[in-house]
């Protein structure tokens, strides 16, 4: 097995800030969407891309324009959701902490990446 690219304690940091998150996105095996598109295999993606998700016009077009999610532009997207993405209708204010933001995209990239990967073999569901 590889070893983590961040330690545990982030991760789990991470996992901690994701309940902000939670109430609208499901992340992992077997999540669909709430009132936000669920955010497995997100990073890599273009913003905006999931077909059955009824995005705002300014997040599609943020994709079409280019916008792909990295550890870099969900980093910016989550400090101010509403100043990244002019119009957004994701109600989130988003997180002033660079390391809180650190902590959260890390166990988001774990996360969504643990579903494409290994969907099939997860028996449950992340949660707390
Ligand atoms: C109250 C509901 C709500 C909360 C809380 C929320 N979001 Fe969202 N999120 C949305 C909605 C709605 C959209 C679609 C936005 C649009 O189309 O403009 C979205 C879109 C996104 C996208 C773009 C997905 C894609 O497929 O392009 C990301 C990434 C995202 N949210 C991350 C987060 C993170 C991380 C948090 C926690 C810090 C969070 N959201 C909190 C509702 C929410």
């Amino acid at each position: 097995m590889a070893p983590p690219v961040r330690a545990q304690s982030d991760l789990d940091a991470g996992r901690r800030l994701f309940r902000a998150c939670r109430s609208c996105h499901e992340i992992g095996r077997g999540a669909g969407h709430r009132m936000g598109p669920h955010l497995n295999g997100l990073i890599g993606r273009k913003a905006g891309a999931l077909p059955d998700f009824p995005y705002s016009l300014p997040m599609t077009a943020a994709g079409l324009r280019g916008l792909v999610w990295t550890e870099k532009t969900l980093d910016a997207y989550i400090a101010d959701p509403q100043r990244f993405i002019r119009g957004t209708i994701m109600p989130h204010v988003g997180f002033r902490k660079p390391a809180d933001r650190r902590n959260l995209v890390a166990y988001i990239r774990e996360a969504s990446q643990r579903e494409t990967k290994e969907q099939a073999k997860l028996p449950v569901k992340t949660s707390d």
